[in-house]
């Protein structure tokens, strides 16, 4: 096992010895392998540099009680990666493959899984981009399907203490695609307004939904859940927002776990009073609580408030992260063993 400060990790890039890689070139990925340079060499001119054509995915491995290394639901990043692929003119990469690249990227990095109890993980990161020059726009012809992994804490500073969120001045979809694609252009568009957020003091945006600014969205990385004052399971319905892992199987979990009634449903803004919590989840998230939300001068406290984390979302998360590190038994397919 590597010698790091486990505990102290926050999420930001620490590099791992191997990445796996795979090359798309005349109509064809190549077998792919695990190499130990962290370093791309490109063409001044490549599409991803010109035209960002690039999307990614994100996805965690996690060191369980007994010593092992699983992986979360990766034919879940997957599929949606071949979504973000084909709406990005990408050759998409094979499911089987991707899942295949997940268990050898993890098992030759394994001493970077952080130890059990320590709230950190491996994060994964798979990416693809469009590597060959391009200088009218139009897609590339040739990609390069990478992933690495870099061992993370927690996404938002504080971990399990509530955040403060603030609706958007500007809309979450970029104008070339939707929020429903992990494209690296989404992210891009949405970094001018988190750096406003952030300098007033907010860990994240609250999209709106362009068309009305009436509807909750999500995040500049993470859906919504709200837990209504009787306790159900509440989640914004959405064509633009990203199709969350974690959401969907945090639902599953509420249902099927813990037995709550859970709605996905359209959730309008001037709801969010009537709500007993809130959440950001995903992947990086997990589920971070959200104590307050700031509306242009007027703020809506949540009554679970800033202090801590509410009842039911304590419940969701203790049980949802139990499923993650193979404690209690999770659904058929969500656990993939590596090592
Ligand atoms: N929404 C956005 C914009 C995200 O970037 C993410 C993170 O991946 C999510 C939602 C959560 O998705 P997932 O649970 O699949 O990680
Ligand atoms: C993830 O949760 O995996 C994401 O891609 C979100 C990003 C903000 C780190």
């Amino acid at each position: 096992m590597a010698e790091l400060d486990w505990g102290r990790l926050g999420f930001a890039y620490v590099p791992t010895e191997y990445r796996y890689v795979s090359r798309y070139k005349d109509g064809a990925w190549d077998e792919g392998a695990l190499v130990t340079d962290a370093n791309i060499t490109l063409s001044e001119c490549a599409c991803v540099f010109q035209y960002c054509q690039a999307c990614f995915e994100g996805l965690k491995a996690f060191r369980t009680k007994d010593g092992d290394v699983v992986c979360f639901r990766p034919d879940q990043n997957a599929k949606r990666m071949v979504d973000s692929a084909k709406r990005l003119v990408m050759p998409p990469f094979p499911e089987d493959r991707f899942v295949d690249a997940v268990k050898q990227l993890v098992l030759a990095n394994k001493d970077m899984v952080p130890p059990y109890g320590t709230g950190a993980s491996l994060y994964i990161r798979p990416f693809m981009i469009g590597t060959n020059p391009v200088i009218g726009v139009k897609p590339a012809t040739e990609f390069e399907f990478r992933m690495f992994c870099t061992p993370v804490g927690a996404y938002f500073k504080g971990g399990a203490t509530p955040v403060a969120v603030k609706v958007s001045d500007f809309d979450r979809a970029a104008p070339h695609g939707t929020g429903h694609i992990k494209a690296g252009l989404n992210y891009a568009m949405s970094l001018y307004q988190t750096e406003l957020a952030h300098h007033e003091g907010y860990a994240e945006n609250l999209y709106l939904d362009p068309a009305t600014r009436t509807k909750v969205e999500e995040t500049g990385g993470a859906n919504f859940i709200f837990i209504t004052k009787d306790g159900k399971l509440v989640t914004p319905k959405s064509g633009s927002i990203l199709p969350s892992i974690t959401r969907r199987s945090l639902m599953y979990v509420a249902q099927h776990y813990l037995g709550m009634e859970v709605e996905e449903r359209e959730v309008y803004f001037s709801e969010l009073e009537d709500f007993a919590e809130a959440g950001l989840c995903g992947t990086a998230a997990v589920i971070s609580p959200v104590g307050r939300i700031h509306d242009h001068g007027r703020d809506i406290l949540l009554p679970s408030g800033m202090e801590e984390v509410g009842p039911v979302i304590k419940k969701l998360y203790d049980t949802y992260v139990a499923i993650q590190h193979a404690q209690i038994e999770a659904p058929e397919g969500w656990i993939l063993k590596i090592c």
